[in-house]
């Protein structure tokens, strides 16, 4: 495998993620009761924005950037979403803490700053130079925080249902092999909620084409196991892009499919996702959607 995230940490699609991860965590953290994390595709969990990798692409100023250099225009929008503030005070408060403005964090790191003392976390990561570096960033956490070197779409069995019965499952594949990692997603989405029909499950995915994007997330939700006491499992989808969605760049846009989602989660999705939409799409030619599916 070839992936390294460092080349895109801090992009747009990496915002618009960690925009969402924090606030499902917030939304799951109403209930007093404890909740488990699971991060199939962990990553390294801090990124160094300075790095060769990183200065090559760049695509930490197409996101991050343009977000930190918004704050100051927060003033000026009457209903400035407090869940981008929340992002942003986390990212500040990591750079503040390794006194470094270069670095960037990854899912671990942002949801290590939000969980509680009652929620406990495993982060699953494959490359074994990206677990390491993310083993050693969490060496002084204590017990409740996991970091294995294995693969994160087998791991739901050993880690699901929980004692808790209660979990928030972020599946972040590198859609390397793209057609390989959908059936994965897919098939760990169903496996995830056969064994715990309430998880909050999301999962985030490339919008290369919109058809293709359309047609599979359509497949998935239908092939869902159904939930014991409804009719079928809930489920919104939170799309970003900043170029035509049907356009020749690579990834126009970056996608999350919630199921389970949390109460009232679309209603603030529909504030933040605009706005997000106005900071990060400088050339105007994307869009942003909410909706519930199917
Ligand atoms: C998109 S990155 C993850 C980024 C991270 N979730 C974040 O938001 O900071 C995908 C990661 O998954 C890892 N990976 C690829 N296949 C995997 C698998 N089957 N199980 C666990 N990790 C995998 C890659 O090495 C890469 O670090």
């Amino acid at each position: 495998m070839k992936y390294r995230h460092v080349f895109h940490a801090g992009n747009f699609a990496d915002v618009h993620k960690h925009v969402t991860l924090l606030a499902l965590i917030r939304a799951l953290s109403r209930k007093e009761k404890g909740f488990l994390l699971l991060d199939t595709h962990a990553g390294r969990g801090l990124y160094d924005l300075q790095s060769e990798g990183a200065r090559k692409t760049a695509e930490s100023h197409g996101g991050i950037a343009l977000l930190e250099a918004a704050t100051l225009e927060a003033a000026r929008h009457d209903h400035w979403p407090p869940e981008i503030d929340d992002y942003l005070a986390i990212v500040k408060a990591i750079r503040r803490e390794r006194s470094s403005r270069r670095v960037y964090p990854g899912s671990p790191m942002i949801a290590l700053a939000a969980i509680r003392p009652q929620d406990r976390a495993v982060f699953i990561e494959t490359q074994a130079e990206e677990h390491a570096a993310l083993h050693r960033l969490l060496s002084r956490e204590s017990g409740r925080i996991a970091a294995e070197c294995a693969d994160g779409y087998q791991r739901i069995r050993h880690w699901l249902p929980n004692s808790e019965r209660r979990a928030l499952v972020l599946i972040d594949p590198p859609y390397e092999d793209t057609t390989a990692d959908f059936r994965a997603v897919e098939a760990t989405a169903c496996e995830t909620l056969r064994r715990l029909p309430n998880a909050v499950v999301a999962i985030w995915y490339p919008i290369k084409h919109e058809r293709d994007t359309e047609e599979w997330r359509n497949r998935l939700i239908s092939r869902l196991p159904k939930p014991p006491d409804e009719a079928r499992t809930p489920a919104i989808s939170s799309d970003l892009w900043i170029h035509p969605p049907d356009s020749r760049v690579g990834l126009n846009g970056s996608g999350l499919l919630i199921l389970n989602p949390p109460w009232q989660l679309a209603e603030q999705m529909a504030n933040w996702l605009p706005i997000l939409r106005e900071l990060l799409d400088t050339e105007r030619t994307g869009g942003a959607t909410v909706r519930s599916l199917p």
